[in-house]
C-alpha cells in the first residue's frame, strides 16, 4: 500500500489523483479533516503531521511505498527528516522524495534545504527515487494570473533567462510510476519541461491564449525584494526567493532534455497546452470559467509567493 503525503498541496494532490487512477491500494495523508474530506472516492485517508512524531506510525501502518513532499519552508528539513525516521522505523520499502531542481549544486535557498533531506534519505537503508523538478506550469496561475487579470502585467527580475517549465500532472505521473521502486530505485531524476521560455515569451503565449494584452515587466532585484516585503512576505522568504532567482538568472533553469518524455512514455504537456486549458484564468470578471479541472486548479488558499514566483 502506498502513502501520499502533502495530499492537500499542489504536487501531492496531483500525485494522489494519479495513484487513485492507477487502482493501487493507497492512503492519503492530510493535516486537516476538511482537506481529507476532498480526497477522491476510494482513497483512504489519515490525519497526521510531520511535526507530531506520534502521529506518523499510524499513517505508515501497512505502507510499502511513500511519496514524500512538504511545503517550501525552512522547517522542511526537520519535518521531512521526521518522516524519514518514521519510515525507517515502520520498515517502509521505498520513498519517492519530491526535491527540487538545483539540489545537486546550488548551496543556497530552497535547493539547499532539499539537498539536506536527500542526504538524510540516502543515509538510511530505504530504497529511494528522488525527483528534482524545474518550475511548475501551475506557478503561472498561482503567482501571475492575479496581476494579469487586474493590470495585464506581471513583474520579476528574471531578465532574459529561460525556464523549462513543466506540468505538475506530468511530475505526478513520474512519481506514481516510481512508487513501486523497481527500475526507479536509486535514481535521481532532474525533470525539465519541453521548451525554455523567457518571461517575455511567456507573456506573449499568455496573450495569445487569453486574447488579451499581457506584458512582462522586468524590475531590479532590489525593487522586487522591496515589493515582496511590502506585500507582507517575511524577510527569510524574500531572501530565499532572490537567492533561487540568481540560480535561474544564471541560465541554469533553461535546460531541455528528453528524460521527462522517456519516463512518461509520451511527450510532456507543453506551456501552450497548459495555457489553452486555463486561458480563462487570465480574464477578469464573468469571462472567467466557472470551473477548471480539480487536479490543476490554482491554490485558492492565501500564501505568500514561494520559490515558484521567481522562477
Ligand atoms: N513550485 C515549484 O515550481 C517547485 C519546483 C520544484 C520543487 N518544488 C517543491 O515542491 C514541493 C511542493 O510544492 P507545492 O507547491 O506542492 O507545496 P504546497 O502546495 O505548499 O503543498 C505542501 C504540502 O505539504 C503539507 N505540509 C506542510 N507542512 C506539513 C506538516 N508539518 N506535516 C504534514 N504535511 C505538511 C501541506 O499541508 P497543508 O495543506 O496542511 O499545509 C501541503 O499538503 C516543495 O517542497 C517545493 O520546494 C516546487
Amino acid at each position: 500500500m502506498y502513502l501520499v503525503t502533502g495530499a492537500s498541496g499542489t504536487m501531492g494532490k496531483a500525485v494522489l489523483t494519479e495513484v487513485a487512477k492507477s487502482g493501487a491500494p493507497h492512503r492519503a495523508m492530510f493535516r486537516s479533516a476538511t482537506e481529507a474530506a476532498k480526497a477522491p472516492a476510494g482513497t483512504s485517508t489519515v490525519i497526521a503531521d510531520f511535526s507530531k512524531k506520534d502521529t506518523l506510525p499510524a499513517a505508515l501502518e501497512g505502507i510499502t511505498g511513500v511519496y514524500l513532499v512538504c511545503s517550501p519552508i525552512p522547517q522542511l528539513i526537520e519535518l521531512e527528516w521526521n518522516m524519514i525516521d518514521a519510515c525507517a522505523a515502520a520498515a517502509v520499502g521505498h520513498i519517492v522524495l519530491n526535491s527540487a531542481m538545483g539540489a545537486r549544486e546550488w548551496r543556497k535557498s530552497f535547493p539547499s534545504w532539499h539537498r539536506r533531506v536527500e542526504d538524510k534519505l540516502k543515509s538510511t537503508k530505504i530504497s529511494f527515487t528522488i525527483l528534482r523538478p524545474n518550475s511548475f506550469h501551475q506557478n503561472v496561475l498561482t503567482y501571475f494570473a492575479s496581476s494579469i487579470r487586474t493590470q495585464g502585467v506581471f513583474h520579476s527580475s528574471m531578465g532574459n533567462a529561460g525556464v523549462s517549465f513543466l506540468d505538475v500532472r506530468d511530475i505526478a505521473v513520474v512519481a506514481a510510476k516510481s512508487l513501486p521502486g523497481g527500475e526507479h530505485s536509486g535514481k535521481t531524476y532532474e525533470l525539465n519541461g519541453p521548451e525554455a521560455l523567457t518571461y517575455s515569451e511567456l507573456a506573449a503565449k499568455i496573450a495569445k491564449h487569453s486574447g488579451r494584452d499581457v506584458q512582462y515587466v522586468d524590475i531590479p532585484a532590489e525593487k522586487q525584494r522591496q515589493a515582496m516585503l511590502a506585500s507582507g512576505m517575511p524577510e527569510w522568504q524574500a531572501d530565499a526567493l532572490l537567492d533561487l532567482q540568481a540560480y535561474y538568472v544564471s541560465g541554469k533553469g533553461g535546460k531541455i532534455d528528453g528524460l521527462l518524455e522517456q519516463l512518461l512514455g509520451r511527450p510532456p504537456i507543453t506551456m501552450d497546452e497548459f495555457l489553452a486549458d486555463f486561458a480563462g484564468e487570465f480574464l477578469a470578471g464573468p469571462e472567467a470559467p466557472a470551473s477548471v479541472p480539480a487536479e490543476a486548479k490554482p491554490q485558492t488558499k492565501t500564501k505568500p509567493q514561494t520559490e515558484a514566483a521567481s522562477a
